[in-house]
């Protein structure tokens, strides 16, 4: 088994840091191969954009997926872009580490998907969630969260943290991927959140050890149900008999 732990936090110190070093160790403990991926030490540029590309199918407007497909069939994709696309592929897990910010994904963990996520190479109209590119491949998400389980829940305050994931979920499906239901750490803070250091740092093992547990059972955990292709209508609609796993996709909008 192939894996790949790829980290979108800034601080080698922090709680995220350990997570993603910890994950690697148990996998390798498993038997696994394993490539570790630190985005900001790679100082990985997020932003899509023109003057990532030497050769342009229009040098004058930048049409993003069709210069991504034109530089994938040419082999001339940004360095950056081609060793993660190259790494991507060679895994069969995925384990995306990161913090919540601001009720998503770091903007450095976002824009990796944006630059990595090529057009014509990780998906197009007939490559994608049951014929993904990436399918039989796994995918977790490892995600911490300042707030705590109630504050993240379906009836709390911060909104359901689970249901907050959903982009980046589909996203995951719409490539291909099998994605496991997410590991989500809560109540993680640094030195702001007030509390006794001993509080904190045995709230932290405690969360550790979940993960770590997590980690161990990883080919037992539960994946995230969607719908599958035959679930929709010519008009891309969903059928009156199919399941409907999400208020994101549903037969009657409840509001
Ligand atoms: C820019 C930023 C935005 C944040 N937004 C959220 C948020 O939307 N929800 C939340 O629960 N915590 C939020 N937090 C808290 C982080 O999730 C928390 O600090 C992190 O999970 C702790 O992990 P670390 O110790 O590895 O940094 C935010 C923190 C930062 C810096």
């Amino acid at each position: 088994m192939k894996s790949l732990v790829i980290s979108a936090h800034p601080e080698p110190k922090s709680f995220n840091a350990r997570l993603s070093s910890t994950a690697q160790r148990l996998l390798r403990e498993r038997g696994h191969e394993v490539r570790g991926t630190d985005l900001y030490a790679l100082d990985f540029d997020p932003r899509e954009r023109g003057s990532h590309y030497h050769y342009r199918r229009d040098p004058d407007r930048f049409f993003v997926q069709d210069e991504q497909r034109f530089n994938h069939d040419g082999g001339s994709l940004p360095a950056d872009v081609a060793r993660q696309l190259d790494d991507l592929l060679w895994a069969d897990l995925l384990v995306l580490q990161f913090p919540l910010w601001w009720f998503g994904v770091p903007a450095i963990l976002k824009g990796w998907m944006d630059r990595v996520f090529v057009y014509g190479g990780m998906y197009s109209s007939r490559r994608r969630f049951d014929n993904g590119v990436c399918r039989g491949k796994r995918v977790l998400l490892s995600v911490t969260a300042g707030s705590s389980a109630e504050d993240c829940s379906p009836t709390g305050r911060e909104g359901d943290t689970r249901l907050i994931l959903w982009p980046i979920l589909y996203s995951l499906h719409y490539v291909g991927f099998d994605v496991l239901e997410p590991v989500i750490l809560y109540g993680i803070h640094g030195a702001h959140g007030g509390e006794d250091p001993r509080e904190r740092d045995a709230h932290l093992a405690v969360q550790l050890s979940r993960f770590e547990q997590a980690m161990t059972t990883i080919d037992r955990l539960p994946t995230v149900p969607f719908n599958r292709d035959e679930d929709w209508d010519e008009r891309g609609q969903l059928k009156p008999e199919a399941p409907s796993y999400s208020p994101f996709i549903r037969h009657a909008p409840p509001f």
